[in-house]
């Protein structure tokens, strides 16, 4: 394939799909440690299989900490957060049960949900939040039902960046006995998530936004107490012999050769994250972000979606402009000022219903850590410019 050049130029504003670039530390390093590392881990006992096996261990445990879980085998790797999702929604209920979520997931959610619904395994709510995107827990204890067995929660979204007030909502489902899986997609690398204070009983990551690796790796990790179901089953590596899929973690949750490339990366970024500090990158995005959506609110014809405080929000704006389709808008952007965004529903289609921006969506501008004030000043001259241009019906 002939990749055409300078494309790599852009002014990138859709780190909520994937951050971009990768601080070149973590990637250069993640390939020289593969080169030498990369045999199949687990599977033997010669050297470099075990250092192989040492690397996915300290990840576990460095990924626990920073969850602040307690037993790094409880941490199982998946592929991203869509898959740890499917694998504790599917490994969480039981026929006949009742699943609250909300209005605010990603398609990760929504989608497995409906499918169990649709197959009359489960039934489900979906909450919606108030006015400024936020979800209240009295309108969410309102949805639970004597057979409520399992709430599925978005962290922070991905269209508005709204950061839901978890640990009232983990209290909750305590109380009831109600497990609490946690969408940490977008928050997981800027917003301090702690699974014991939260009361969260599982969630679900991806690594390749804020948790700065690559693509094609992901993971959960379940609280001791919490069984998930064994959904899938194949090669462990270990006890061969055994005809069926091994019953502790974290084998149960785990299938065939593990993702070492992106598994090194991740133990990378988690150095990295801890040298930088979480809350210092956190920092650094919002004061862009506070830059971006004043400039944004005094443009004529551009409206902000959702939330427009600074406080529990992630760096994520939403706006439409008067008199054009935000995908136009998106196009603009892209050919005419070098800006990437992404424009449309963003796979959370209920967010967009529930804000009156369905079917067309909005225009959603993203922040990441290699963001400079330059960056947010093109993007807010180039959307005065698209507004301004804008036909007047
Ligand atoms: C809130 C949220 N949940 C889940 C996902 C799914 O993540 P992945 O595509 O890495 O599986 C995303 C991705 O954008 C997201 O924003």
């Amino acid at each position: 394939m002939q990749i055409p050049t300078g494309i790599e130029n852009v002014i990138y504003l859709d780190n909520a799909a994937t951050v971009y670039p990768k601080p070149a530390e973590i990637m250069d390093r993640m390939l020289d440690m593969y080169k030498k590392y990369g045999v199949n881990p687990g599977r033997s006992g010669f050297d470099l299989c075990l250092v192989g096996g040492e690397l996915i261990a300290a990840t576990r445990a460095q990924l626990t900490r920073f969850f602040n879980g307690t037993d790094p085998n409880r941490l199982c790797f998946a592929h991203n957060a869509s898959d740890a999702l499917n694998i504790l929604i599917h490994g969480l209920v039981n026929e006949g049960d009742h699943v609250v979520s909300t209005v605010l997931e990603h398609n990760s959610v929504i989608r497995p949900l409906n499918h169990l619904a649709k197959d009359n395994v489960i039934t489900r709510d979906f909450v919606p939040c108030g006015a400024d995107c936020r979800l209240d827990p009295d309108e969410f204890k309102r949805h639970l039902r004597k057979n409520t067995r399992l709430a599925v929660v978005n962290h922070g979204s991905n269209v508005i960046g709204t950061i839901q007030p978890l640990q009232e909502i983990g209290r909750l489902c305590r109380e009831r006995d109600i497990l609490l899986v946690v969408d940490t997609a977008q928050t997981a690398g800027v917003a301090p998530i702690d699974m014991q204070a939260m009361h969260i009983d599982a969630l679900a990551f991806t690594g390749h936004k804020s948790l700065l690796g690559p693509t094609g790796i992901g993971g959960l990790y379940v609280r001791e107490g919490v069984t998930v179901k064994i959904t899938r089953s194949g090669g462990t590596g270990v006890k061969s012999a055994y005809p069926f899929h091994l019953e502790e973690y974290p084998y149960r949750l785990e299938v065939g050769t593990s993702n070492t490339l992106g598994i090194i990366g991740l133990h990378l970024a988690q150095e990295y994250l801890a040298k930088k500090g979480v809350a210092a990158i956190y920092a650094h995005e919002m004061q862009l972000l506070a830059r971006l959506q004043e400039a944004f609110l005094r443009i004529d014809g551009v409206t902000v979606h959702g939330a427009t405080g600074l406080e529990d929000r992630l760096p994520v704006v939403s706006v439409t402009v008067r008199g054009r389709d935000p995908a136009d808008v998106g196009s603009l952007l892209d050919v005419d000022h070098g800006i990437a965004t992404r424009t449309g529903l963003q796979c959370a289609p209920l967010i967009h219903e529930h804000m009156g921006t369905a079917p067309r969506g909005t225009v959603r501008f993203s922040i990441g850590p290699a963001n400079t004030e330059q960056d947010v000043d093109a993007a807010i001259e180039a959307l005065t410019a698209i507004a301004a241009s804008a036909p007047r019906s």
